[in-house]
């Protein structure tokens, strides 16, 4: 397959780590590519002309680089977090969001280079090679992803670095971290290494924006977070625009010990992986934008609502933002929004967060209604002829099955034998005494 693209582009979405820059020569020695790089700082890259240069020192033809993180936090982050996107109900999806935008940027790169073909380093186990390859196939279903990491390239890290001395590819000297890690703005994805055994805790070198939690100061913190329709606009009413205010939280919240997350997650590609992430900002927020609905949504959007999280959260993991579904749950999302409006207030202490105070214009928490104190004007009669109705059901049952009865502990358990034994797979044969008792 030597050379087999020769006088064609290829745009490679392009980090500046060692496995992007190993590609960019690889698909020019290998594969005969003109290799464009396509680089979106999304909050971690640091410095981008120093990633130009690597680039181009790589064996770029051109390095394209662009600040991506207004846009990161308008069109996904801010969304993803009014619709209370949490996978499993835990992960913030800092990297899952990144991945639709930085596809965006490689498709808009392709078009402006007249490439036909498009690159990512994703390696073929994880989520990241999905999302890339869907947002692509969404955006411009006539590109041709390459993913060389995924087959091809097949080399180990000592053959990279190898790789990459004899190109003249700057290796930097220090030592890489022993962990897998994918950072921007809203978060940062660990994985690998001695993380793998999901029973050892942690150790404190994969942390890097939070303080241990018992070394975290001993004051506890409290910072307020004003929303305007469900997006996060002040903090102890100083308007922000989103990249600082996100900074801001991840710094205060981090420094108090927030944000840490240890979990074991299903991959879509089938394997159950140990993650860590540190998203202090990403969790205070959603913490504090949820606390603000439960003033001013009624309970019924509250319970849907959440059901359509569960669901914006899987398409977001699962690579399929650029979908109709998408669009179809996000204009669900915004329209709950409308009266998000308002302040929460949230304390920080040694690895904590809680909220501690919310108001809003749009409230509807009554104090008169719910005060056991003076001034109630609920009206506790009107309650007795309201359970007769709501309890009607369960009294008809009650007269007519008898499903609970009375007077002995065995008349607290729940039925059983309506349960009938599972048919045997075929190929198996059931023993005899095989059969459920009680
Ligand atoms: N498991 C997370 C996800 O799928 C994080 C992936 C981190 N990616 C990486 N290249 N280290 O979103």
């Amino acid at each position: 397959m030597s050379r087999r693209y020769a006088g064609e582009t290829c745009v490679l979405a392009y980090s500046g780590g060692l496995d992007t820059s190993v590609a960019v020569a690889w698909l020019r020695e290998a594969l005969g590519f003109e290799v464009v790089t396509c680089t979106g700082d999304l909050g971690a890259t640091g410095d981008l002309e120093a990633v130009q240069r690597k680039a181009i020192q790589s064996g770029a033809k051109k390095a394209i680089v662009q600040d991506a993180r207004d846009i990161f936090v308008r069109y996904f982050v801010w969304p993803a977090l009014q619709a209370g996107a949490l996978y499993q109900d835990r992960y913030p999806l800092a990297t899952a969001l990144g991945r639709p935008l930085l596809a965006k940027l490689l498709v808009d790169a392709a078009r402006a280079e007249g490439a036909r073909f498009v690159a990512h380093g994703c390696t073929g186990k994880g989520n990241d090679q999905v999302r890339f390859d869907l947002a692509v196939g969404a955006l411009a279903p006539d590109l041709t992803v390459i993913a060389p990491m995924r087959g091809g390239m097949n080399m180990t890290r000592e053959e990279e670095i190898d790789y990459a001395r004899r190109h003249a590819i700057p290796v930097e000297a220090t030592k890489k971290s022993p962990y897998s890690v994918d950072e921007n703005l809203w978060g940062r994805s660990i994985e690998a290494g001695v993380l793998e055994d999901p029973w050892d805790a942690p150790p404190r070198d994969v942390f890097a924006w939070t303080a241990e939690p018992d070394e975290a100061p001993a004051k506890a913190v409290e910072v307020v977070v004003a929303f305007a329709e469900g997006i996060p606009v002040a903090l102890d009413g100083v308007h922000l625009e989103g990249v600082p205010l996100i900074r801001r939280l991840n710094e205060l919240a981090g420094t108090h010990g927030v944000g840490r997350i240890d979990m074991v997650e299903d991959r879509l590609v089938g394997i159950k992986s140990r993650e860590i992430y540190e998203a202090p900002a990403a969790l205070v927020l959603h913490q504090a934008a949820r606390a603000l609905e439960s003033l001013v949504l009624t309970k019924e959007v509250i319970r849907f609502k959440a059901r359509v999280a569960q669901e914006y959260a899987e398409l977001v993991y699962n690579g399929l933002w650029f979908s109709a579904h998408h669009q179809d749950l996000a204009t669900y999302v915004r329209s709950t929004q409308r009266f998000v409006t308002g302040e929460v207030r949230m304390r920080f202490a040694r690895g904590t967060s809680a909220v501690v105070g919310r108001r809003s214009p749009h409230s509807l928490y009554q104090t008169a209604l719910a005060t056991y104190g003076k001034g109630d004007a609920f009206d506790h009669k009107a309650s007795e002829g309201f359970i007769t109705v709501f309890g009607l059901p369960l009294r008809t049952q009650a007269r007519t099955q008898a499903l609970w009865g009375e007077g002995s502990e065995a008349a607290l358990e729940i039925p059983r034998k309506a349960l009938a034994a599972p048919s045997a797979p075929a190929g198996t044969k059931r023993s005899a005494g095989a059969k459920r008792k009680r």
